[in-house]
């Protein structure tokens, strides 16, 4: 383990929402670095809205003043990706008890496959515990008002591709 305390903040980020900048932001409140990670399917490359290297790149531009936040994306285990940047830690968002059942399985599968890592879960900001990137894709498709859910720079991606509310 290095003496950096690195956190891995994973998920598919289609698009980074509010809700995961509120969790990214809470993160750097115990780690010194948070990685943030877009899991790339090389089976499922059509999959989602954005292509990964643009999430990625939405991720960036949201947190480009925090330099303890970078974004990545990786392929594979999330252990394994987990293991090769030298973090312990990997930080998912609870928003309700609907999120439990998946997190609690996917969180003791993962120290199963591997037990140097533990699963830290946060509570979002009460404002942001129902969102998620696939409302947030639904509504922004359907040319709904997704201002008050997603950062400025992806506001602006998804007002340029579906022309919706500004
Ligand atoms: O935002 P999501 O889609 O809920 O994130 C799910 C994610 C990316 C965290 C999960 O699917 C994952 O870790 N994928 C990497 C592959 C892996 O390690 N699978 C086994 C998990 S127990």
């Amino acid at each position: 383990m290095s003496a950096e305390r690195i956190a891995v903040c994973p998920g598919s980020f289609d698009p980074i929402t509010l809700g995961h900048v509120d969790i990214i932001r809470r993160s750097l409140r115990f780690a010194d670095r948070v990685l943030v990670a877009v899991a790339y399917s090389a089976t499922h490359v059509k999959s989602g809205m954005f292509g990964v290297d643009e999430r990625v790149e939405m991720i960036r531009e949201t947190f480009a003043g925090e330099p303890r936040v970078q974004a990545v994306s990786f392929q594979g285990l999330l252990v394994d990706f987990a293991k090769a940047q030298g973090a312990d830690m990997v930080v998912r968002g609870l928003r309700a008890v609907s999120d439990f059942e998946y997190e609690f399985q996917m969180a003791l599968m993962n120290r199963r496959l591997w037990d140097g890592m533990e699963t830290v879960f946060l509570a979002p900001d009460l404002e942001h515990s129902y969102l998620s990137s696939s409302l947030v894709r639904q509504i922004a498709a359907l040319k709904g008002d997704v201002s008050p859910f997603v950062p400025q720079n992806v506001l602006r991606r998804l007002n340029e591709r579906f022309g919706g509310a500004s």
